[in-house]
Parts: C-alpha cells; structure tokens; sequence
C-alpha cells in the first residue's frame, strides 16, 4: 500500500476529509462482431528448452536456507492481494498475512471483525509484550488503531527458525478489512522510514535478517496474471522468498535498477512506450513525484500527466473506436462475448528503467493480458474486463498488474531490485511479460527523479500559493490548536487511492 509523507506538516492539518471512492462496475457491451481466435499454436513457448535446470538452488553465502521450501507459500491474487501464513504468538496462533512493499509496519487484526475469520488474541499467548504506545494508520478510504507490541512468530513455509519482531495489534478499523479477504494482517516490507508511528519501529524483515542471519534480500512471485479476481475460488499461487533468489522462478537473466532512496522502495524510469511507440514525455513526468515499486497496488498507477497520454495512444492504436472513455477511468468494464478476446486489439506497454550502469536502461514490457484484465463473468456468455492502469496524483506506482509478469527480488543488500522474466507470467502458454535490454540511456543520463518538474511554473505558482495559504492557516492554528494539530501530523496520513482497499473488485 503507499503511503504519503512529507507533505508539509502545515498542510496535514486541514487535509480533513477525503472523498470516498468507490468503482462502479457498469457493463458495456462488447463492440466487436467478429470474433477472435488468438494464434496460440504459433506463439507456443517450447517449455522444456527452458526449465532444463530443474530444482538447482539458489545461491545463499550460508548455505542454511532452502529456498525450496518457500515457494508457493503465498496465495491470493491482485485484486485481493496475496498474503502468507505466519504463526504468531506462544503457543502459536495461525494467521493470514498480506505482503505489501509499500508499508513498514506488519499489522494484525486483534479484535474481532465482521469481515475477517479470526484473529490474533493477545491474551492467548504468553509471550506478547505490549509497548503502551498507540498507532494508528488512516487511508484515503479507510483506516485502524491499534497498540504497538511485539511477539514472536514463525513462518511455517519460510525461514527455520522463531523471531521476534514489532507487531501493531489493530483493535479497530474502519475500511481496511474488507468482504471477501482472507488475510487478517499486513506485512509491510518497505524501510524502516516508512514505519509508524516513527522509523524506531524496526520493520519485520529488518528484524528477519538480524535474527536469522538470512541475507538482506527478499523476491516475490505474483501468480494471480488472468485469473479473474472476483471469481477465483482457487486462488492463485505466489512466493515470497526470503533471504535470496530461487531460480526456478524466472527464465533469462535478473536486470537490477537502483533503490533511488530507501523508504518506499523508490526506482526510476526513464521511459514509456504504447506498442513501441515513445511518449516522448520528459522523464522528470514519469518520476512525478515518485516512482515505487508496491506489490499492495492492485493496479499500474502513472501520472495524470502520463496517464492520459498513454490512454491516447492506447485509443489511437487499439482500433477500437467509440471506445467508452469510463473504460479507462475505471468506472466501465468492457464485456465480450465469451470465446472472444479483447487482447489482440490492444498494444503492448513498456517501461524503461535506469539500470545499475547508470548510462544504461533496460525495458520491462507488459502484453495487454496483464493490463486488461478479466474481473468478472456475466451468466456464462460475457467476459467483462477492467483496465489495469489508473491515474495517480502521488507518483507512478508499479503494482501488480505490472509485479505479476515478473519475478521481483528486492536486493537491500545492494540497493537495487531485479526484473526478470516470471514463469508463471503466462497464459495457455503465451508469454505475458517481456525483459529487454541494455539500452543506452541517451539524453536522460542526468535524473529524471531529481526534484520537482521545473518545467511547470503553474505548479510552483499553485505550490508557492497553497504554501503561503498554510502558513497563514498554521499560525493561526499553533495559537489556538497546538497539541491536535501536533498530534495529527505524528500520525501522518495515508493518501491509499492506490492500494488494495481502494481498487479492490469486491
Ligand atoms: C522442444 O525443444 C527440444 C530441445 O530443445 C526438442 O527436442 C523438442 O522437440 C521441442 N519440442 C517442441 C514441441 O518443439
Ligand atoms: C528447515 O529445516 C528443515 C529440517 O532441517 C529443512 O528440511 C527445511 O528445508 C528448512 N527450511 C528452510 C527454509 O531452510
Ligand atoms: C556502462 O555502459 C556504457 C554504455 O553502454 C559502457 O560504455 C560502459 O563500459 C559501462 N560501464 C560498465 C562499468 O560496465
């Protein structure tokens, strides 16, 4: 999930009410008679020219962690999530767990909920330790409460071995669990910096790495790629490796783009394409005002600016015309006849990111399979469709719809996370995703993440305006309201129209 932080701490103050948002699932009837057969048979990757390397294991300095045993130990999909069981607590106590590398805090239901099955009871183990200090998260469309603690866990299909980490114990919420889920917690794996109430709250695979000694290195296999989120009753598989890279989880090789600064895990990209063709925006566009990697985005997210130009050159080259514009702002999906695929019609969308040679780029490229995506099933004849990209006002988001083509490893050892090709990123057999490169990063050798967008004076003017504006506000404030207004900016906020909870297709 994203989070938002330094905003002005001024600003926070009369940030008050955010509107709810919630995407109606409208249909429309598909716009094509014909229908269509996708060449599978012509595409069809020869399996076994691949998987020739079988049950190798990863490298681990150590040689103490099989990598093996992790995989699958995720389930879920992208419009739910995927999370992992974790045993918490003695004796110990078996929850369901969302992986989210937005967020720094690992977080648990504590109290009863109607939407959730169970949770963690504090009172039932032994080991619990309460810190008396309260926490409390809000997102645009929701928020909890809880109190910090710790305890010790176990992750049956992880790491030998019994931890203790940090553990907020959500007593209320209001949004966060949702009808349908089944995780009872979140598992933030971001930097410490991210971590509420402050960044003395060491995050848990801070506490996995001291503890165990695994290396400071964790990957993610997102299965749930075409698997409709709304009707999937088996849901897909993923993995979260802990500790290194398992290799049976991607083909080709692993292209690494530095971390730019340790809080999100914040990276950034040079470039975007619509079936081959360059935006040819400048790059400080898609770095506005950041660009992360977030496996608790449902979606790919992309600056209002990037948003619309990638829709017009999506509309330009899908030939389909009086296309509804509610498609792409996600309050439409588009239905076909069943045995009809939409996919043919839409063109593939790259990424460019700056490689660890800062003078190269490589391209992570996306087949319309991820981005259009099947949500729903109308009696039998219809498939409807979502679009799997969504504008953002807080920065490009690389979520699941891109994550799920991938095997992402996120080297904080090094400062850098990996791309490389998933073998789950496929559907009846086609590729989905594609990793190219290296690419000479031209013209864009200097940052395209430095700083605000210089070229937009109207956006310093508003920002210089709304800046004298909270000042004037916040002095009059610190005379009246000190101790709220303190308070509030200590919670800090989360602006979450990316996450989960927002985009979630219930
Ligand atoms: C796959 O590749 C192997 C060796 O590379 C070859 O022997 C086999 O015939 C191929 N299979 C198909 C279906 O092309
Ligand atoms: C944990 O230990 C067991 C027994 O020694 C072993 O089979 C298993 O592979 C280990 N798990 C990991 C993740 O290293
Ligand atoms: C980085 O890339 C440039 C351009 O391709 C190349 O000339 C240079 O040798 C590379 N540097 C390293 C250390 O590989």
């Amino acid at each position: 999930m994203m989070i938002v932080r330094g905003l002005p701490l001024l600003c926070l103050c009369f940030w008050s009410s955010q509107s709810l948002y919630r995407v109606p699932l409208k249909m429309m009837s598909g716009k094509l008679d014909s229908s269509v057969l996708l060449e599978l048979s012509a595409l069809q990757r020869n399996r076994s020219a691949s998987g020739d390397s079988g049950l190798s294991l990863a490298s681990d300095p150590a040689g103490n962690v099989n990598f093996l045993s992790m995989v699958e130990n995720l389930d879920g999909d992208s419009g739910r999530g995927y999370y992992l069981q974790m045993v918490i607590g003695t004796p110990g106590q078996k929850l369901n767990i969302l992986v989210d590398t937005g967020s720094s805090n690992f977080a648990v239901a504590a109290a009863p909920h109607p939407y959730i099955s169970s949770y963690f009871n504090r009172a039932l183990s032994s080991t619990y330790r309460t810190s008396g200090k309260s926490v409390s998260v809000k997102y645009t469309q929701g928020d909890w409460q809880g109190e910090l603690g710790s305890d010790v866990i176990t992750i049956p299909q992880g790491p030998n071995g019994t931890i203790e980490i940090n553990i907020a114990a959500i007593l209320t919420s209001d949004g966060f669990f949702l009808p349908g889920i089944n995780w009872q917690g979140i598992l933030g794996l971001a930097y410490p910096l991210l971590a509420r109430p402050d960044p003395s709250v060491e995050p848990f695979f801070d506490s996995l790495v001291k503890q165990t000694g695994i290396p400071d290195v964790f990957s993610l296999q997102m299965c749930g790629a075409g698997i409709s989120a709304s009707t999937a009753t088996n849901p897909a598989d993923g993995s979260l490796i802990m500790g290194g890279l398992e290799p049976t989880l991607y083909r080709g090789s692993m292209w690494y783009t530095p971390v730019l600064q340790e809080w999100y895990y914040q990276v950034e990209v040079l470039k975007l394409e619509v079936g081959g063709r360059n935006l040819n925006l400048n790059c400080k566009e898609y770095n506005f005002d950041k660009a992360i990697v977030d496996s608790g985005t449902t979606l790919l997210r992309l600056p209002v600016k990037v948003f619309d130009s990638v829709v017009e050159a999506i509309t330009q080259m899908s030939m389909i015309q009086d296309f509804s514009s509610g498609f792409f702002s996600g309050t439409k999906l588009a239905c076909w006849m069943k045995g009809e695929s939409p996919w043919e019609f839409f063109p593939k969308i790259s990424v460019y990111l700056r490689a660890t040679n800062t003078s190269q780029s490589f391209c992570l490229t996306i087949l319309p399979q991820l981005y259009i995506q099947l949500v729903a099933d109308i009696d039998g004849t219809l498939n409807c469709f979502r679009f799997g990209i969504s504008s953002s006002k807080n920065g490009l988001v690389i979520g699941a719809t891109v994550m799920e083509g991938f095997y992402v490893a996120f080297d904080r050892a090094h400062k850098r996370v990996g791309f490389a090709v998933s073998t789950c990123a496929e559907k009846n057999g086609v590729p989905v995703a594609e990793i190219t490169g290296p690419f000479l990063a031209d013209g864009v050798a200097s940052g395209c993440a430095d700083g605000l967008l210089l070229q937009e004076p109207l956006m310093w003017v508003v920002a210089y305006t709304l800046m004298a504006l909270c000042t004037m506000v916040l002095l009059i404030l610190i005379a009246l309201i000190v101790v709220p207004c303190r308070r509030r900016q200590h919670e800090g906020e989360i602006t979450d129209e990316s996450s989960l909870v927002r985009n979630r297709i219930k």
